[in-house]
């Protein structure tokens, strides 16, 4: 489906952990719906019982490649049997990660081919591309923090600091070699009203 056969609007977010990303997209949902569009909250992995069976397996330990392929092999189901039946409607989809993030996480973070990465990714999706994606930009350590709690933040160590950093390294190269109005980068460190009012701009633009 191209954007010119799509009658409706595909909006994602992404993220490091911690950015806010959950409490945004419910806060647009909850907006839009007020303003009497048909919206389509979803999230990565899960947001269908495939999806979220695929979330318990990645609590097993799995090897980069198993990894990489149950998120692409959720996304695929997902495409499938909720974002593609409502763009084709005309709905608003707003979505909490999208193929972004195996690039960030498992391409530019973990070190898996992104060639490979992008092929897996153009089949599961029949090229499905987000109208924009908007990016919640945050320090990692800080985000961190925020997601765990300090004690726990402290215990998961510098390793995991420095993972998420590369995490947001890879986003901002994705950002960078990205075609103009598709992503938008917004300080996740100011507040909360500041950062949906832009959003929520943008996703009117898109
Ligand atoms: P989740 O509990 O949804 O966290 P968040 O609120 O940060 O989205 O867990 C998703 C985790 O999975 C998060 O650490 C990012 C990671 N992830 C990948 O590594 N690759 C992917 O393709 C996706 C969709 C998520």
């Amino acid at each position: 489906m191209t954007a010119g056969e799509r009658r409706g609007r595909f909006i994602v977010f992404e993220g490091g952990d911690g950015a806010g990303k959950s409490t945004l997209s419910a806060a647009l949902a909850k907006r839009l719906r007020g303003a009497g569009r048909d919206v389509v909250l979803t999230r990565e992995p899960g947001g269908t019982r495939v999806g979220e069976i695929v979330r318990t397996l990645l609590r097993e330990h799995l090897a980069p490649w198993a990894e990489a392929f149950a998120f692409v092999a959720a996304r695929a189901q997902l495409v499938e049997e909720v974002i593609r039946p409502a763009l084709e409607r005309g709905a608003i989809v707003l979505c909490d990660r999208f193929v972004a993030s195996t690039y960030a996480y498992q391409g530019y973070a973990r070190g898996l081919d992104l060639g490979a990465l992008r092929a897996a990714n153009a089949a599961a999706t029949g090229g499905l591309e987000p109208n924009l994606t908007i990016y919640l930009d945050i320090d990692p350590a800080a985000g961190l923090k925020r997601k765990a709690g300090e004690d726990e933040a402290i215990r998961t160590g510098l390793e995991a600091v420095e993972f998420h950093r590369r995490v947001r390294e890879g986003y901002l190269r994705l950002i960078s070699a990205s075609a103009p109005g598709t992503w938008l980068r917004l300080d996740a460190s100011k507040p909360a009203a500041a950062v949906e009012k832009a959003a929520w701009e943008a996703i009117n633009d898109a």
